[in-house]
């Protein structure tokens, strides 16, 4: 019968049954579904697995530390982080169309991940032929329930190697819904901070700053980010919100009075949002007084913003993000 024991065992027979003495790489975004993918592999085959972690910039306050130590420490997993929010910066300079911004993040994303793909097949050591990947069971069914045999190809031609390098792909969690994912997380040891994470978009605060992204308003947004996540989880609303994005509107100011004077800053949006799947939502009814106080500290914390607005548009007519 079901239990995250029997799972996680059977799973882990699996595995080592499949790789062999191989290896297998893993990209790791900080979510819950690649970090628990990467347990379990990380548990059947140990050092013949290595994670692959892109910081691009675009990260919240604490999310790359958190991948960095706390899922290391938890794992013991081999992991490659990739520092490369210079080049992000670079390839978004200038960029105001959100379209845009997810192309050149989704592009930057691929060539930097594929290089440490690469990196590490130059290493000694036995052939890298094994790709882990997070697909859940909904996404299986979504996507007409493939046979679990299909190659993906590494099509760069970087230095070196073969340009049609394939690799097979590891899905352990190819039978699992969300809350089944989150159990076997648990069970895994990882922590209660990756296991009960709430959804976040793969260009990140990238597609929260409207208007150019640069290194100062992401930075002005990771502060805004982080205020109002303490709040959220200090009045235990975590659960109850689907998620909560936090806007920068960089391309908008407006006319405030501050301390002994006016000021003339950005406006920062809330978009506290109740779903099932992110297919619709509802904005969520928060108490008045947590909004109150996220406010306060965020116009008092956070240099440049002077107003804090709350979106009240439900999906549809409104998206979650906001680009
Ligand atoms: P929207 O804005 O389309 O968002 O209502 C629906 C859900 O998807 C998340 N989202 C993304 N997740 N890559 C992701 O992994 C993306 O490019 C992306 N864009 C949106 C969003 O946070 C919400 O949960």
């Amino acid at each position: 019968d079901w239990t995250t024991g029997n799972v996680i065992e059977e799973q882990v027979a699996a595995i080592r049954e499949q790789v062999g003495d191989k290896r297998a790489i893993c990209g790791l975004s900080g979510g819950v579904d690649s970090a628990v993918a990467a347990a379990l592999v990380q548990k059947a085959i140990g050092t013949q697995l290595t994670c692959v972690y892109v910081d691009h910039g675009l990260m919240r306050q604490g999310e790359t530390e958190q991948v960095e130590k706390d899922f290391v420490a938890a794992t013991g997993v081999q992991l490659k982080v990739v520092d490369a929010q210079e080049r992000f910066l670079k390839a978004l300079a200038g960029v105001s169309d959100p379209e845009e911004k997810r192309k050149i993040i989704g592009r930057e994303f691929i060539r930097v991940f594929e290089q440490a793909q690469l990196e590490i097949m130059r290493e000694d050591g036995p052939e890298v032929a094994f790709l882990v990947q997070g697909t859940l069971y909904p996404d299986v069914v979504e996507s007409g329930g493939g046979s679990g045999t299909a190659n993906i190809k590494s099509h760069h031609n970087v230095g070196g190697l073969p340009d049609d390098i394939e690799f097979q792909l590891v899905e352990p969690l190819r039978k699992l819904f969300k809350d089944e994912v989150r159990m076997v997380g648990q069970e895994l040891g990882l922590p209660e901070e990756i296991v009960q994470r709430q959804p976040f978009p793969g260009p990140g605060l990238g597609i929260r700053i409207v208007g150019e992204v640069t290194r100062e308003r992401l930075d002005l947004l990771r502060e805004a980010d982080a205020i109002a996540r303490e709040e959220l989880t200090a009045a235990g609303l975590d659960r109850e919100i689907w998620q909560c994005p936090v806007v920068l509107l960089a391309d908008v100011r407006s006319v405030g009075v501050q301390g002994d004077g006016r000021t003339y800053g950005h406006p920062i949006v809330l978009r506290p949002v109740s779903s099932e799947d992110a297919m619709t939502a509802d904005w969520s009814r928060l108490p008045y007084d947590v909004l109150g106080k996220i406010s306060t500290r965020i116009t008092n914390e956070v240099k440049d913003v002077n107003r804090v607005v709350l979106d009240v548009t439900s999906k549809p007519p409104g998206t979650i993000e906001w680009e």
